[in-house]
């Protein structure tokens, strides 16, 4: 059985990796120089972002045709080539499965709009209310009416996400065996793990109007979710012990994530939730300014820490992903402190009980992209939401200060190689420009520096390896009311490991409770540290993982 729970698994959106050819998009060649370098920092697993054949209107997630590479991306011998040489180093390639979903130039739908019945029936067509109103208020996740009226039939068709994105119907038996078909194709490519788009919301469950939110609590984690996963794990990956999995859980309970990442439940392996990634969102809504709620992060972290546990299901722990602002500047110090501020935060997550997930750059401690031009944002969701900021009466300046914090466009800037011309990504033009600071954050320098945030996240990923006690101990959660400080413990076979950071720019302290001068540091941002018996006084941002 693949150990997931000793894994660590890297994520790359190829596009914005590393480009081979000068056509200023990232390919699967340019990855395959670049395995050395994800080698080196001791991951187990890659996981990348679609690269199927796709209009690109949401950047591969609308797929056309999932059995092909795009041609942007390279060839399917590129693909066998980058899987045979990953293995080699021993990672596994994880493929990113969108399956909500596809392209609106995917073949089903082409036959759909060419009116032919079964194909129809492959997506979510319904009446409009008589007053012609679309059949239910639900809003499109990138802004706007999920549904698209189509004059031909005079009907609608559901997109949860842009227009582009015609929602599949999961109840149509031929629609699930087909998806079971595309799963086994890439099995018998040799993949080692799958992530599930968005997959918590296949299944749709009453098409009413919500008058209490935007509709998702009529499509999320719907009536048959467990039916249909347990049928896919069946059918495909359940079959082949090696392959692990990871279900993209949009705004999921806890309590089904019980069930989908269960031991025992034949689901998959383990889940992504957000929640605590909306602690400077107000309630729902990302396009807002407010400041992080800290106790509320904690909180939330912590519940599903011990919840999850609990229930004997496990965790996806990160802080950042291609949709999600880069980490340092959202919860640490692009500043004085981007060095100390960037090592604390990937200590709080690989310290976690769950498998940890690098986004591409983080580990070099990359920063938001700074656009102050619309035409600088690419993202889809970005543009809708510039448009409709504006259209709410929010001023233009206001709308960019939101972009700014909010655009998922922040973490899909270029990987940054080297302080040559456009950071190394590319000899062309990149598709979205590359932060200027790649002067001063790049993959070449941090390589040099013994004590870069690249060493301290290849150290905490061999810390995993080698402590039982950080990949499988129980969770406990401390110092659940101090303002500043983010510590829990990890208890296994007789052996502990505190993990206690700093989460401020300015000293703090805390009173443990127990003898601190017993324990080992195993690791730590700062050279020394404050502890006298019970007591520990942080530095700005200090990290210190011990253990007895
Ligand atoms: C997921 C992806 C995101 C995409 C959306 C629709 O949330 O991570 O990038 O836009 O699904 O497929």
């Amino acid at each position: 059985m693949a150990d997931f729970k000793k894994s660590v698994v890297y994520q790359i959106y190829p596009k914005s990796f590393q480009d081979s050819n000068g056509d200023g998009l990232g390919d699967l060649k340019g990855i395959i120089g670049r395995l050395d370098y994800i080698k080196k920092l001791g991951v187990d697993y890659i996981w990348m972002t679609p690269f199927f054949v796709s209009p690109q209107k949401d950047n591969g997630y609308d797929v056309e045709d999932y059995y092909h590479i795009d041609p942007r991306y390279g060839t399917m011998e590129d693909f066998e080539e980058l899987s045979k040489e990953a293995e080699k180093r021993g990672i596994g390639l994880m493929l990113d499965m969108v399956f909500n979903h596809t392209s609106d130039r995917h073949e089903w739908f082409q036959k759909a709009l060419a009116g032919d019945e079964k194909y129809k029936n492959f997506y979510i067509f319904r009446k409009g209310k008589e007053n012609g109103e679309p059949p239910t208020n639900w809003e499109s996740k990138f802004g706007g009416s999920a549904w698209q009226y189509v004059e031909k039939f005079d009907e609608y068709y559901l997109h949860l996400f842009d227009v582009s994105q015609p929602d599949l119907n999961w109840e149509n038996e031929e629609v699930r065996k087909e998806i079971q078909k595309i799963v086994r194709f890439w099995m018998g490519k040799g993949v080692k793990g799958f992530r599930f788009d968005v997959v918590n919301l296949i299944s749709k469950g009453a098409y009413e109007d919500d008058h209490e939110g935007d509709g998702r609590r009529f499509y999320t984690d719907g009536p048959k979710i467990h039916q249909y996963l347990k049928e896919l794990n069946e059918t495909t990956f359940g079959t082949d012990a090696e392959i692990i999995t990871v279900g993209e859980m949009s705004s999921t309970s806890m309590e089904n994530c019980y069930e989908y990442a269960g031991e025992d439940s034949h689901e998959m392996s383990m889940v992504f939730s957000f929640h605590h990634l909306k602690v400077d969102f107000m309630g729902n809504e990302k396009w807002v300014l407010v400041p992080f709620d800290f106790r509320k992060l904690k909180k939330i972290l912590f519940d599903w820490q011990t919840n999850m546990a609990e229930h004997h299901a496990w965790n996806a722990v990160f802080w950042c992903n291609h949709d999600q602002p880069r980490v340092v500047s959202r919860f640490g110090d692009e500043g004085k402190y981007w060095k100390e501020s960037a090592k604390m935060l990937a200590g709080v997550i690989h310290c976690l009980r769950g498998t940890p997930y690098i986004y591409q750059g983080e580990e070099l401690g990359m920063t938001n992209a700074g656009f102050t031009d619309i035409e600088q944002y690419q993202d889809v969701e970005s543009r809708n939401h510039f448009r409709i900021l504006q259209e709410k009466g929010i001023s233009k300046e206001a709308a960019y200060e939101i972009l700014k914090v909010h655009s998922r466009d922040n973490s899909r800037t270029p990987m940054q190689w080297n302080e040559e011309k456009q950071g190394g990504f590319t000899d062309g033009t990149p598709w979205i420009e590359v932060n200027p600071n790649y002067k001063e954050i790049n993959a070449r320098k941090e390589l040099q520096d013994e004590d870069s945030i690249f060493a301290y996240y290849q150290k905490l990923i061999s810390l995993r390896k080698q402590y039982d006690v950080i990949a499988y101990g129980d969770f406990e959660a401390l110092a659940v009311e101090h303002p500043d400080i983010f510590a829990y413990k990890r208890t296994w076979q007789g052996r502990e490991l505190l993990a206690i950071h700093n989460f401020y720019g300015k000293e703090t302290r805390w009173s443990v409770g127990v003898n601190l001068e017993e324990y080992e540091c195993l690791l730590s941002n700062y050279k020394d540290h404050q502890i006298q018996g019970g007591e520990i006084s942080l530095k700005p941002y200090e990290s210190v993982i011990l253990y007895k």
